[in-house]
């Protein structure tokens, strides 16, 4: 008679909504269809290496399909760099043995574009990984969708909503920060939906002078308020200019210290970046003569109850990646693709990012409809 399969399950990087709607997914499938054991680790890859455990049965998986955040509890802690008593580690081997010590026949990691990375390093070291991709930037590689990204665009989209009428009513510029450093699939979709006027993306470097002519224009036919969505990354083409290079010299870097000097650049160049919405909302206001100000929505993109569409989304992945366990397919993003779902090699996905291209049809939309793009 075949073995009982024993599974572990963890949540790595930001939390999203839709992550406890997944591991039920993995859960329920896991233990009720294929008669498996599934155990989840705290707190992300730390968990595996602290022993830190929670066995997952039908009680604790009940109830959750609902509830924001993760059970589990995450972090950002990756195998190969794990800060332990205050130094930096590789825990790699320690996860390794702790693996085979626990008796599993394979771990599921929940996350985005860096967990996609640990989890290709943890297949290459002997363990029978397979992931789902979430977060709510949409960014990773290879899957139409991420667990959360719908969640968080309603989120943004009821903002720019309610944003409206304050901005309609004092005759505002409102500037609205939308989470998204590298991907503006979030500033982009909820701006859209959300009617703002302009909409700014870390892919398509803006001009502010352009920004201030958009808002000008609208002013001289009447409607002297103005809605700017602006991804967290979206910057200014100078800046964007300055990064590409910083990160070019860190890709070309020949040796450790090109590399360290490269990685202090970027640094720097972040550190400069912070803020920059309530500068643009400030350079706005002096540009048009408009009053500005600024709402930055943060975590509450993050929170609370996942949409329909998320909980959809995480239990078809969910109940697929209990499929691919069972048939022992390993190694492998559970990946959405249309209504199905598909086993994508780690290896195509892991240090890759879905960005937006210039040419997609919601920035064509975009710009059809007479929205500012700031290029
Ligand atoms: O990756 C998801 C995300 O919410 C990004 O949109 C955001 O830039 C980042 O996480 C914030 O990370 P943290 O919560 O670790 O500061």
């Amino acid at each position: 008679m075949a073995q009982t399969k024993r599974i572990g399950i963890l949540t790595a990087g930001g939390d999203s909504p839709g992550l406890n709607a997944a591991i039920r997914g993995v859960g329920k499938t896991a233990l009720g269809f294929y008669s498996m054991e599934i155990v989840g680790f705290r707190d992300g890859f730390r968990g595996i290496v602290e022993d830190r455990r929670l066995k997952l049965d039908r009680a604790t998986l009940a109830g959750i399909l609902t509830v924001g955040g993760t059970i589990l509890g995450t972090s950002r802690d990756k195998p190969q760099r794990m800060t332990i008593d205050g130094r930096v580690h590789d825990m790699t081997s320690v996860i390794v043995k702790n693996y085979g010590r626990y008796g599993l026949d394979a771990l599921v990691c929940l996350g985005g574009g860096g967990t996609q990375k640990s989890a290709l390093r943890l297949k290459e070291a002997g363990i029978n990984v397979i992931t789902l991709p979430k977060t709510i930037d949409n960014d990773v590689a290879l899957t139409d969708l991420t667990i959360g990204f719908s969640t968080a665009l309603d989120i943004a989209t009821e903002t720019i909503d309610r944003l409206h009428s304050t901005a309609h009513s004092h005759h505002r510029i409102i500037v609205t920060e939308i989470m998204g450093h590298r991907a503006g699939w979030l500033a982009l979709g909820a701006g859209i939906a959300g009617g703002a006027d302009v909409i700014l993306i870390p892919e398509i470097p803006y001009d502010v002078h352009k920004i201030a002519d958009a808002i000008r224009r609208r002013s001289r036919v009447g409607t002297n308020f103005s809605i700017v969505a602006v991804a967290e990354g979206a910057m200014a083409k100078d800046d964007a200019r300055a990064f590409q290079a910083a990160e070019g010299r860190k890709e070309r870097a020949r040796n450790q210290r090109e590399k360290h000097e490269a990685k202090l650049e970027l640094a720097a160049l972040e550190a400069k970046h912070s803020g920059n919405t309530l500068r643009l909302a400030k350079q706005l206001e002096e540009l048009t003569h408009l009053e500005s100000r600024v709402t930055i929505l943060g975590y509450v993109q993050r929170g609370g109850i996942p949409s329909p569409a998320d909980r959809l989304l995480a239990t078809r992945l969910g109940s697929a990646c209990g499929d691919l366990i069972n048939e022992n397919v390993f190694g492998v993003m559970v990946a959405s693709r249309g209504d199905r779902t598909e086993p994508v090699p780690l290896e195509r996905v892991a240090g890759k990012r879905k960005i937006v291209p210039p040419d997609h049809p919601w920035v064509e939309a975009a710009r059809r409809v007479g929205t500012c793009l700031g290029d």
